[in-house]
This record gives C-alpha cells, sequence and structure tokens, in this order.
C-alpha cells in the first residue's frame, strides 16, 4: 500500500511541476497580441493620440476577452520616422510575438513595414495610411481608413457643376498627395474642368506662403488641397490671411484639410469650405453620435477625427477576425476572416473587399458650418459604396 501511494504522490508532485513549468506558456498561449505602432510625437502625433484613444474606447466597451483569448495592445511610438516604424515592428514580431500589427500614421510608415508582414506572415491592419498601392504591397495589408483617390474624385464630379471651371492643385509631395493629384485633376478634366497648375509641397515642415502667392497670381476658380492630417489649420490660416477667398479663389479639398481634430480652432475663415471624406464628426446616424459622445467623454472632450474611426473599425475587424477563427487562427486565417466583413462605422457601412483587402465606403459631400457655436463638416450629398479607383486599372 505504502509503495504504490508515495509513487502517485511522486507522480502527482511531477505532473504538477509539469504544470508549473508549462503555466506561462499556457499563459501567453492565451494572450492576443495587437502591436500598435503610431506617430505618438513629432509632426503626425494628433493621429496617434486619435487612433490610441479609439482602440482603447473600442477595447473597454468590447471588453478585452475574445474567443477565450485575452487582448492586449502594446503601444509603440514610432515619430512617423519610416525607419523608426520597420524596427519597432521588426521587434514587435521577433520579441512579442505579436498576433496583428496595426497603426501605421503615414504611407512611408506602412510600406516600411509591409515586407516584414509578408515574411512572417503577419496581418498588417493600416488604421490610417492612405495611398491607394498600400493594399498592393503586402498580401497581409488590411486597411479600415481610406483612399486619396476614392476621397478625390467625388469632389471632382462635384466641382464643375458648382462653379468651379478652373482649379489649382497643391499637395503634399509624397503618395497620398500624388494620388489625390492624379484622381483629382484627372477627374476634372474628363468633366470639362481646367487644371491651370499642380503644386507639390514637401511633406516635412511645409512653408505654404510661397506656393499660396503663386496661386493668387494664377487665380483659379478654386484651390484643391490635400495635406495630411494635422497641417489642415496652418493652410487656412495663410490662405485667410492672404485674402485668397476676397480675390474669389475657393479653397475645397479633400476632408483631411478641415480634419475634426482641429477644426473648431480654424476660426470663422473656413466657413463654407466644402470639401469629400469618409467621415465627419457630424454625421448624423444613432451610432456615430454615441461614439462621439463616448469618445469625448473618455478623452477630455476631444473631438474624433477621421484618423479615429479607422482605429475604431480596424479594431473591430481584428476582434471579429479572432472570434471568427475562434481564437486558433494564425496570420492567413486571420486575414481571411478579415476579408469579407460588412458593418456599420460610425461613418455609415463600410466592408473590407475581399479581393483587394481595401474597405468600401460611402463617400460624403460636406461644407463648413457653425453648429451650436462650433464648426462642423456638414454633410450635404453622398456617393455610396464608393471603391478605391486606384485599383482599377
Ligand atoms: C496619410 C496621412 C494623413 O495624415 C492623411 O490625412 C492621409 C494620408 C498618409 O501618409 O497616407
Amino acid at each position: 500500500m505504502q509503495a504504490p501511494t508515495s509513487r502517485r504522490t511522486a507522480l502527482t508532485l511531477a505532473a504538477a511541476a509539469l504544470a508549473g513549468l508549462a503555466a506561462p506558456a499556457m499563459a501567453q498561449d492565451n494572450v492576443f497580441k495587437i502591436g500598435l505602432v503610431l506617430p505618438m510625437t513629432g509632426q503626425q502625433a494628433t493621429t496617434g493620440r486619435q487612433i490610441e484613444a479609439a482602440a482603447r474606447l473600442y477595447m473597454a466597451q468590447n471588453g478585452d476577452t475574445v474567443a477565450g483569448k485575452k487582448v492586449q495592445l502594446i503601444v509603440k511610438d514610432d515619430t512617423s520616422l519610416p525607419d523608426q516604424t520597420r524596427r519597432l515592428a521588426q521587434e514587435l514580431i521577433v520579441n512579442d510575438k505579436v498576433n496583428v500589427l496595426a497603426g501605421m500614421g503615414i504611407t512611408p510608415s506602412a510600406l516600411a513595414v509591409a515586407p516584414l508582414a509578408t515574411q512572417s506572415k503577419t496581418p498588417l491592419v493600416v488604421m490610417a495610411a492612405a495611398t491607394s498601392s498600400i493594399t498592393e504591397a503586402s498580401p497581409f495589408v488590411v486597411r479600415t481608413s481610406f483612399t486619396l483617390p476614392q476621397a478625390s474624385v467625388a469632389l471632382a464630379d462635384w466641382a464643375p457643376k458648382n462653379g468651379i471651371k478652373t482649379v489649382v492643385s497643391l499637395v503634399s509631395d509624397y503618395g497620398p498627395g500624388i494620388d489625390a493629384e492624379k484622381f483629382f485633376n484627372a477627374r476634372m478634366v474628363n468633366n470639362g474642368g481646367k487644371v491651370i497648375e499642380a503644386l507639390r509641397v514637401p511633406m516635412r515642415n511645409p512653408d505654404f506662403a510661397p506656393f499660396l502667392q503663386k496661386v493668387r497670381d494664377l487665380k483659379p476658380d478654386a484651390l484643391f488641397v490635400f495635406v495630411p492630417s494635422g497641417a489642415g489649420a496652418a493652410v487656412m490660416k495663410q490662405f485667410s490671411e492672404r485674402g485668397m477667398d476676397k480675390a474669389g479663389i475657393k479653397l475645397i479639398g479633400t476632408g483631411d484639410v478641415t480634419d475634426d481634430d482641429q477644426l473648431n480652432d480654424m476660426g470663422d475663415g473656413v466657413l463654407g469650405v466644402v470639401t469629400s471624406h469618409h467621415y465627419s464628426a457630424a454625421h448624423p446616424s444613432e451610432l456615430n453620435k454615441k461614439f462621439v459622445d463616448a469618445f469625448q467623454k473618455a478623452n477630455k472632450n476631444l473631438r474624433p477625427n477621421f484618423m479615429a474611426v479607422g482605429g475604431y473599425d480596424g479594431m473591430r475587424v481584428i476582434y471579429e477576425a479572432l472570434r471568427s477563427t475562434k481564437g486558433a487562427g494564425g496570420g492567413e486565417a486571420l486575414v481571411a476572416a478579415m476579408k469579407g466583413q460588412i458593418f456599420e462605422s460610425p461613418r455609415g457601412k463600410i466592408y473590407i473587399d475581399a479581393q483587394t483587402r481595401d474597405v468600401v465606403q460611402d463617400i460624403y459631400l460636406r461644407k463648413v458650418e457653425k453648429k451650436d457655436g462650433q464648426l462642423f463638416n456638414v454633410e450635404f450629398d453622398v456617393i455610396k459604396d464608393v471603391k478605391d479607383p486606384g485599383k482599377a486599372k
């Protein structure tokens, strides 16, 4: 009797020891890690602040346990330098063994990480960057933001019907700006309009003054602008200071220029500016009202902008992919589960095109108006279910 009991005890102890050793690994297996790489400081810091806040709001509202896994968000600041984005993504893949990479505040960051996503088979959920070609840089890229061609063409259809026959375009000289210039200008010409000149300003620390002076001399009916999130207020200020509007030149652009993050501080000079985009904090749906309220409550009254919505919906896409793969999927299964997702976002109905992995969404025409003493992009027309025109070759 004695011996078997002690042998049993010994076996039980051995099993316990093994279980103890295995425990950290088990705990690790039960964690689902999202590596969120964003510009938290530097020129693009508002993008990082908006997306991180939105991701945290999504988790607060939806819990941090999905399919039996504990979702962990690891936020890294790339200061919007693509070499940093690449280095941080590499560390997240190799050391932290993240299940998904996400964020990507600017196009060069997304393009720097895409090859790593491919090599490591890690889904890369692009929540901000908006150059058309990004989804083609890796089969592991899924985008929840927008593309510049998608946002631009609606405005080029609106402009000639609304008294704007001649334009000058002014864009930041890199991926999204070049996309905006190409697609807006071609569509204007196609619609019988005239592009007098296409100007490009440096992406980093731009001085808009000499470019605006040139536009003033050229006297187009309108100036079409694309600048990345965060740069809009400077353009608006200089446009007003130079009396461009009084000289009869209208400012139009993609909604990046009347960014909700800054709009309310731009002053009344921005009233009446027409833009086209996929999200306005004033979008009049119940879901959006709830989103804006909850976001503001959680963030000292900060108004969510289009970056926040890209982050919020990106989290939804990741959560649903984890849920539908029952927590058992690797990178390929997760991407497969992201394709074709269709849902109501604060911006309206959206879906992830199963072929291109890019977002398909409504594009709105909006005009800056004052409501209850605050400036908003008020939607006045919509083009439904717009696919990225940059993909149609
Ligand atoms: C990109 C960055 C932005 O801030 C924006 O508003 C649009 C596009 C980009 O780098 O892709």
